[in-house]
C-alpha cells in the first residue's frame, strides 16, 4: 500500500516538472516533432542535422542519409516492443566496479595520446561525425600499451558479474571495441542498438565538458529522463529495447566514454533454471512480435551459442598467420591444410578479416587471387562488418588495402555502433 502511494506521488511530481515523449528533443518514432517550441526549434535542429550529412556524402551518398534515417526510427518503432525485459526501469546509474574501473582508466591513461579518428560508414546518422569527428583508443589494437584480445576480454570479464547480477541472467559478450572520444558539438542519435547488443553498459572515462553533456534515456512509458554522468560513472541499460542518445550537444572539449555489450543466454543467474529454449531464435525476442522476422531474415542460420569468450586466447593458425602477415606460414598451411585460411573463429572472423585488420596488403591478395576468399564475407555475433568495413575501420577509405577491395568491388557492411 505505502508502496503504491509513493509510486502515485512520483507520477504527480513528474507531471509537473518537465515532461515529454518520444518526438520532441529528437525524431524516434516519427520524423514529425510533437511537442511545438518547449525544447527551441528541435525540428530545425534536426534539418541542419541531416543537411550536413548529406553535404558530407555529396552526390554518391547523400540519399543513403535519408534512408538510414527512415532505417533508424523504423528500428526504434519496431524493435523495442519485440523484446524480452529483464529489468524493471531498463536502466540504472552505479559507480562502476573498481576492477573494472581500475582497467580502464588505466588503459586510458596509457594509450589515450593514439586515439585514431573513426570512419563511419556512407550516411552514416548515429552520429553528427561530419560536425564532430570521432576517436576511437581500440582496446583489442595489439600496437596499443596493453591492448590486443585478451585485454578486450579482460574487461569483458570485469564487466559481466554486474550485469549479470542486475539483469539476473547469465550473459556472454557481443561487442566491444574501445573508448569512444567525442567533441565539441557532438550528437548522437537516440536509437535502439542492433541485436545481439542487449545487455549493456556504458562507462564515463574521461571529458573536459563546460556542462554536463547529457544522456537521454527512455523510461517504459517512453518519458524522456535525462541522466548525467561523471568520470567513474556507469549506466546499466537494456540497450535493445531502451532508447538512448545524446540529442543535446556537447559543449566543451571531449567526452570518453566505453560501451560494453552481451547477450542473454537464456540462463537464470541463481536458479540454474533455463528460459524456454528454441531452436533459432535467441530467447531475448517475443516469439511473434515484429523483430522476428526481421532477425530471420538478417540471421538465416538461427542463433547460437558462442564458445566460451576464452576461447579467443588461442586463435586457429590461418587467423595468426594473416594478422602477422606471415606469407610463408600461409603458404605452408595452404599445402597442408587448406581449411584454415577459410576457416570462421568464434566471432565469425575469417583470415581475410585479421589482414585487413592488420593492413596486410600482400596477405589479403594472397588469399583473394590465390586461395578464393570472399571479399565480401561478413563476420557475425555483433561485429558483422565486411572485409572492406575492417580495413576501413582500422585505417582509413585511402589505405592501400581498402582502396584494393574496393577496386575488386567489395561491399562496406558494418556495425552503425
Ligand atoms: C509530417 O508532416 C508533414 C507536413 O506537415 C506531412 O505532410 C506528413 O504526412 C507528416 N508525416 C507524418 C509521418 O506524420
Ligand atoms: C520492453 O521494454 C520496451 C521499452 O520500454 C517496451 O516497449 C516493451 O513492450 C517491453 N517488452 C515487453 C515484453 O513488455
Ligand atoms: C534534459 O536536458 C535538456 C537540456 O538541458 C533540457 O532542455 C530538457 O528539458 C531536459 N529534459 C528532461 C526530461 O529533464
Amino acid at each position: 500500500m505505502l508502496h503504491k502511494i509513493f509510486t502515485l506521488l512520483t507520477i504527480v511530481a513528474s507531471a509537473t516538472s518537465e515532461n515529454y515523449n518520444v518526438d520532441c528533443s529528437w525524431p524516434i518514432h516519427s520524423k514529425n516533432l510533437t511537442c511545438g517550441n518547449l525544447l527551441g526549434d528541435r525540428q530545425a535542429v534536426h534539418e541542419e542535422y541531416m543537411e550536413g550529412c548529406r553535404q558530407k556524402w555529396g552526390s554518391k551518398g547523400a540519399l543513403r542519409c535519408d534512408s538510414n534515417e527512415e532505417d533508424r526510427l523504423e528500428m526504434s518503432r519496431r524493435q523495442p516492443q519485440s523484446m524480452v525485459n529483464y529489468t524493471e526501469t531498463g536502466f540504472k546509474k552505479i559507480k562502476a566496479p573498481e576492477k573494472l574501473w581500475s582497467l580502464l582508466k588505466n588503459y586510458w591513461d596509457a594509450n589515450k595520446n593514439d586515439k585514431h579518428k573513426e570512419e563511419w560508414g556512407i550516411g552514416n546518422v548515429y552520429t553528427n561525425n561530419w560536425a564532430a569527428p570521432t576517436y576511437m583508443v581500440s582496446v583489442e589494437d595489439k600496437g596499443l600499451r596493453g591492448g590486443g584480445r585478451f585485454m578486450k576480454n579482460r574487461i569483458w570479464e570485469a564487466a559481466r558479474p554486474t550485469i549479470e547480477e542486475w539483469t539476473g541472467m547469465k550473459l556472454q559478450a557481443t561487442s566491444l571495441y574501445g573508448i569512444r572520444v567525442y567533441t565539441e558539438g557532438a550528437i548522437l542519435a537516440p536509437h535502439v542498438d542492433r541485436l545481439p547488443l542487449v545487455s549493456s553498459c556504458i562507462i564515463n572515462i574521461a571529458q573536459d565538458v563546460e556542462e554536463d553533456w547529457i544522456l537521454e534515456v527512455y523510461d517504459r512509458n517512453d518519458r524522456a529522463v535525462n541522466v548525467t554522468m561523471e568520470p567513474g560513472d556507469m549506466v546499466l541499460y537494456e540497450s535493445g529495447s531502451l532508447v538512448h542518445g545524446r540529442p543535446f550537444p556537447l559543449k566543451g572539449n571531449f567526452y570518453a566514454n566505453v560501451f560494453i555489450h552481451f547477450e542473454p543466454t537464456g540462463e537464470h543467474l541463481h536458479d540454474s533454471e533455463w528460459d524456454t529454449q528454441d531452436d533459432f531464435f535467441p530467447p531475448y525476442i517475443v516469439p511473434d512480435s515484429p523483430e522476428i522476422k526481421n532477425w530471420a531474415r538478417r540471421n538465416p542460420s538461427g542463433w547460437k551459442k558462442q564458445a566460451p569468450s576464452a576461447a579467443g586466447l588461442s586463435r586457429p593458425k590461418g587467423h595468426v598467420a594473416a594478422a602477422n602477415g606471415d606469407l610463408q606460414d600461409i603458404g605452408r598451411l595452404a599445402r597442408e591444410d587448406k581449411h584454415l585460411l577459410h576457416k570462421k573463429d568464434e566471432n565469425g572472423w575469417q583470415p581475410i578479416h585479421e589482414a585487413a585488420r592488420a593492413g596486410n596488403l600482400d596477405v589479403v591478395k594472397l588469399l583473394v587471387e590465390k586461395h578464393g576468399a570472399d571479399i565480401n564475407s561478413v563476420t557475425n555475433f555483433g561485429d558483422g562488418s565486411s572485409v572492406y568495413n575492417v580495413a576501413v575501420q582500422a585505417f582509413s577509405p585511402d589505405h592501400p588495402v581498402a582502396m584494393y577491395l574496393s577496386s575488386k568491388g567489395a561491399v562496406n557492411i558494418g556495425p552503425e555502433l
